[in-house]
């Protein structure tokens, strides 16, 4: 199957989950314009999709069935949220080369998704375009030679604004992103640092790299997605313009860097590239997310629900910006964080937050 980097099929057969939104849709615009990739499956949650003559397709109910009819090459998770779970480790435990662009997945069930992983020996290529930035910065290298990775971060559309100012901010003001164009949770989860916050995580489990060697930076342009820092005094970064369609292409094509329509960086105008340290005590769920992550057990998986069920509220108008963070820091709190052993145990954790994040939210999202 789509395990092997070397797989000498002529068409790579995607199944492509989250297929009506931001990502799935650039993967698709990917696919068609590749004639050795082609889709196999494309599923949505509650919308409809244009079928475009591909075989599966299914709008919401269980993933996992869908895959199984289409067995797929390579999976593309780019659902977004919890929900993305199933699809995660069914690809992992088959040895089924997993594109992730869901990071939920991976930061809610980590040490599960590592175990299927290592049971599968499939590949898990990550989409999200800092982790694809490491991974190319990585590659071929040996752990004990990497000093400290860095994920940078655009700050989002409210970078440099108080805490005051945050209590006004609208649901419009916060998915208006300054660099990147996506889907409502995840903006939202920009504007907060929630999304660093998740990518931090996602990080740990990635590469295997503790957290105090995991730092993160406010970079306003997100032209340099990441970079690694070697024990030699050496840092490898990978720049371009932001544009999600090449760490897309990147796992979809890997390992032979399809060409995209995307521009190379232009620097013949001169290229200044600004970095400061992110502000931790106007944004909280950043700092957060590290302490859930180094907590581990099922904290990260309680972060991950409740900052699920404050963006739903917020975004649904029930509760103002800055709560958002509270109804997460409470969470995290009330929870016990105990590790779960198998899926029941994970699913049960996630629940139990998302319970108590509605009452501390004081509302009920379904
Ligand atoms: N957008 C980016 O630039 C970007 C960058 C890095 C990482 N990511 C990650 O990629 C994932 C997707 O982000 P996005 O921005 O593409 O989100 P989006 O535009 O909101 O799209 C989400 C997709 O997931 C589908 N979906 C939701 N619940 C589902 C379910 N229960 N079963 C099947 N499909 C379901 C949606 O279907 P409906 O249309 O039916 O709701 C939609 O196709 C997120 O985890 C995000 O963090 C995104």
């Amino acid at each position: 199957m789509g395990s092997d980097p070397t797989y000498t099929s002529p068409v790579k057969r995607i199944a492509v989950l989250g297929a009506t939104g931001s990502i799935g849709r650039q993967a698709l615009e990917i696919v068609d314009a590749h004639p050795d990739l082609e889709a196999c499956a494309l599923a949505s949650g509650s919308n409809e999709i244009d079928s475009r003559g591909v075989e599966h397709v299914q709008v919401g109910g269980d993933l996992t069935a869908l895959l199984e009819k289409a067995e797929p090459d390579v999976v593309l998770n780019a659902v977004v949220g919890f929900a993305g779970l199933p699809a995660t480790l069914w690809a992992l435990e088959r040895g089924v080369t997993l594109a992730l662009a869901n990071k939920e997945s991976l930061v809610a069930a980590g040490e599960l998704a590592l175990a299927a992983q290592e049971r599968g020996g499939g590949l898990l290529l990550p989409v999200d375009s800092e982790h694809s930035a490491l991974f190319q910065c990585l590659e071929g290298r040996s752990p004990e030679t990497v000093h400290s990775l860095v994920l940078t971060a655009s700050g989002g559309p409210f970078r440099g604004r108080s805490r005051e100012e945050l209590a006004r901010v609208t649901r419009a003001d916060a998915l208006s992103h300054p660099t990147w164009r996506m889907g409502p949770k995840i903006t939202v989860d920009s504007a907060t640092l929630a999304n660093k916050g998740l990518e931090l995580i996602e990080a740990r489990f990635l590469f295997g790299v503790p957290y105090e060697r995991i730092e993160v930076v406010v970079h306003p342009t997100s032209v340099v997605h990441a970079l690694v820092r070697f024990r030699d005094g050496a840092v490898l970064a990978h720049l371009g313009n932001p544009d999600m369609r090449v760490p897309i292409s990147y796992a979809l094509t890997y390992p032979e860097r399809a060409a995209t329509p995307v521009e190379p960086l232009d620097m013949s105008q001169g290229l200044s590239l600004e970095f400061e340290p992110p502000d931790l005590e106007t944004f909280p769920l950043l700092a957060l997310a590290r302490r859930a992550g180094e907590k581990g057990g099922t904290y990260p998986c309680a972060y991950n629900a409740a900052n699920e069920v404050a963006v739903q509220a917020f975004l649904a108008g029930h509760v103002p910006f800055l709560r958002i963070a509270e109804v997460v820091e409470e969470t995290l709190a009330a929870v016990d964080g105990a590790p779960a052993r198998d899926l029941e145990e994970l699913v049960e954790a996630d629940a139990e937050a998302r319970r108590l994040a509605e009452r501390t939210a004081g509302v009920l999202v379904t």
